[in-house]
Order: C-alpha cells, then structure tokens, then sequence
C-alpha cells in the first residue's frame, strides 16, 4: 500500500516559470517531481566556519564526538540508502511513489554532500571522520556485491527507521535545538532532520510493492541492530581517543547517562523503535504533520532559520 504523500504537504519552493510569460498570463508553476511528492530535494550550501565551537554539542567532548560520529558516516551510508532504493525504481508503477522516490533520492543525496563537508570540519578538529566514512564504504560495497537486492532494500528499510526517530526526536525536543550551540550546526541538522520524516515512507512503501514482507523486515531489524551499535559504537570510542578525551571518566559518563539514561535519547526511543516489530506497522504512523508544517514553517519562511541558505529553488 502506498501511503499519501499529502502529509508532506510543501510550503516552499514551486519553481515559478514566470519569466518568459506574457503579462497578461498567469505564471506557470513546474513542480519537479519531489515537490509533486511533498518530497522537495532543497539545494543548500552550508558554511562551517574554521573558528566553530569544538564542542558544539552541549559544550560536550563525548556527546559532540558522538554526534560527529553519525555525520562521519552519513554519506557513504545515504550513498547505500539511495542506491537500494534505486534498484527497484524501475519495477514501480505506482506514480506517486515514483515521484516519491526521486524526492528520497535528491534530498539523500544532498544530506550526502552537507554532511561531507561537516566532516571536513570535524577533520579540522582532529576527528578521523573521513577514515570512518571510507571504512564504511568498504563494508557496503562488499554488501552490494553479497546481499541480493531485497535484503540491501530491508537494511535501508531498518536504517530508514533509526534515521526517522531519531529525527523526530531531534525537532520535538528543544533540549537538542539548545544543546547544538553552532549555529550552523543546528541548521544543518534540523534541515536534515525534517527531510528525513518528509521522506520515511518511501523506502518501506517500495519494500512492500515488490514484495517485502514483515518476517524479512523484522529480521533484518535485528542484524541491523547489532551492526548499527557496533559501527557507531566504536567509531565514537575512536573519535574520542583521537580527540584525547577516551579517559575522560567523568565527562564520558556524564555523556553516557545523557544518551543512556533513564530519560536518555536511546531509551526515550525505544517505544517508537519497537513498534517496527508490530505486523502492520507503518511509518506514517508515527504522526509528524504538524511537527513538520511548524518547522517548514520555522526554517522557510522569509526570515526563517534557512534563510540565508535557501535560494527558494529546489534542487533535482
Ligand atoms: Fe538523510
Ligand atoms: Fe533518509
């Protein structure tokens, strides 16, 4: 089933063909694809300056070098995202999913392209985020050569949903929008974090058109899982050796607690994660409309947070 894309409902950023009409004609609006989706990629070209605070991230070496950690390694990972989906996009013959999956495909690949160049901030700091991303790399290349496509497709599905919740939590949470104290940074992530709920659907709804089904899903979640905490988990611990603050006891556990916590970001989570194991979960279902409408709002509007970023045209 293919879940409307009228909860994606864009404010911003129709291309407005007007130069070319005659006065007395109406402007013509042309809506790529994404835009016709609620899916709009949007060009962006953030500047992080070389002065940024190092810890940006609640003035916090563990928690700043966690957070690097997840940007180290979303390009090569959105790379995979995009690439698993794009398997299929010729066996979709539903159009709104079509136009649905060109949205998913340009805001990945922009997410790819900004976060890259917050790595090269976190390399200026000292932080190997490149090595980890590279690494990375190497893991999914040999995951596209060994998985058939169906399990690639799941393990975006899995991905999709980490990305998903994790992103809801950061635009429903002030604590996150006061703690990112750059204030390039919180553009970034808040941006990043609004197309990734604009986009939650598109990944599941292809796995369940060519048909996926929930044992596979479930399944995969789990392997997923364990590879999730494995590959973040240790490249935090080796952005913090890098960053000399590994023996840092006092502040890593203050930052440990902060993430792991009862009240923490993981286990504030786990709700949200564990519906992924109910039969007939879907990711609309986890209801961000007006989260969403609010922060297009927010960030788009003459004035808004992106202002200066968005040259309100869409990319793709
Ligand atoms: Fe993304
Ligand atoms: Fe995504």
């Amino acid at each position: 089933m293919t879940h409307s894309a009228s909860a994606n409902s864009e404010h911003n950023a129709c291309n407005i063909t007007s130069a070319s009409a005659p006065a007395s004609e109406k402007p013509v609006k042309r809506m790529t694809a994404g835009e016709r989706a609620g899916i709009p990629p949007r060009r962006m070209d953030f500047e992080f300056a070389d002065n940024t605070q190092r810890y940006w991230y609640r003035n916090s070496p563990f928690l700043t070098t966690f957070w690097s950690t997840l940007s180290a390694l979303f390009p090569e990972g959105e790379t995979f995202f995009v690439d698993s989906v794009r398997n299929y996009r010729k066996d979709i013959t539903d159009p709104l999913l079509k136009d649905q999956i060109t949205g998913f495909i340009g805001q990945e690949a922009m997410h790819s392209k900004e976060h890259k160049a917050f790595n090269d901030l976190a390399e200026k700091h000292g932080l190997p985020a490149g090595k980890l991303d590279k690494e990375l790399g190497v893991l999914l290349r040999f995951a596209r050569r060994t998985l058939p496509k169906k399990h690639q497709l799941a393990v975006t599905v899995a991905l999709e949903h980490y990305t998903a919740i994790l992103a809801e939590q950061l635009l429903r949470d002030p604590s996150h929008q006061a703690n990112i104290q750059d204030p390039e940074a919180l553009k970034l992530w808040m941006w990043h974090a609004l197309e990734e709920n604009e986009h939650k659907v598109v990944a599941y709804d292809v796995y369940r058109q060519v048909g996926g089904g929930y044992l596979h899903r479930i399944l995969t979640m789990l392997v997923v899982t364990l590879f999730f905490f494995a590959v973040v988990g240790s490249g935090h611990l080796r952005l913090l050796a890098a960053d000399r603050k590994l023996f840092d006891i006092k502040g890593n556990l203050k930052g440990f607690w902060y993430l792991w916590g009862p009240r923490g970001l993981f286990p504030k989570l786990l709700p949200q994660y564990l519906d992924f194991f109910r039969p007939g979960f879907h990711p609309s279902q986890h209801d961000t409309v007006q989260l969403l409408d609010d922060w297009r709002e927010k960030m788009l509007r003459p004035g808004g947070m992106l202002a200066d970023q968005i040259k309100l045209r869409s990319a793709g």
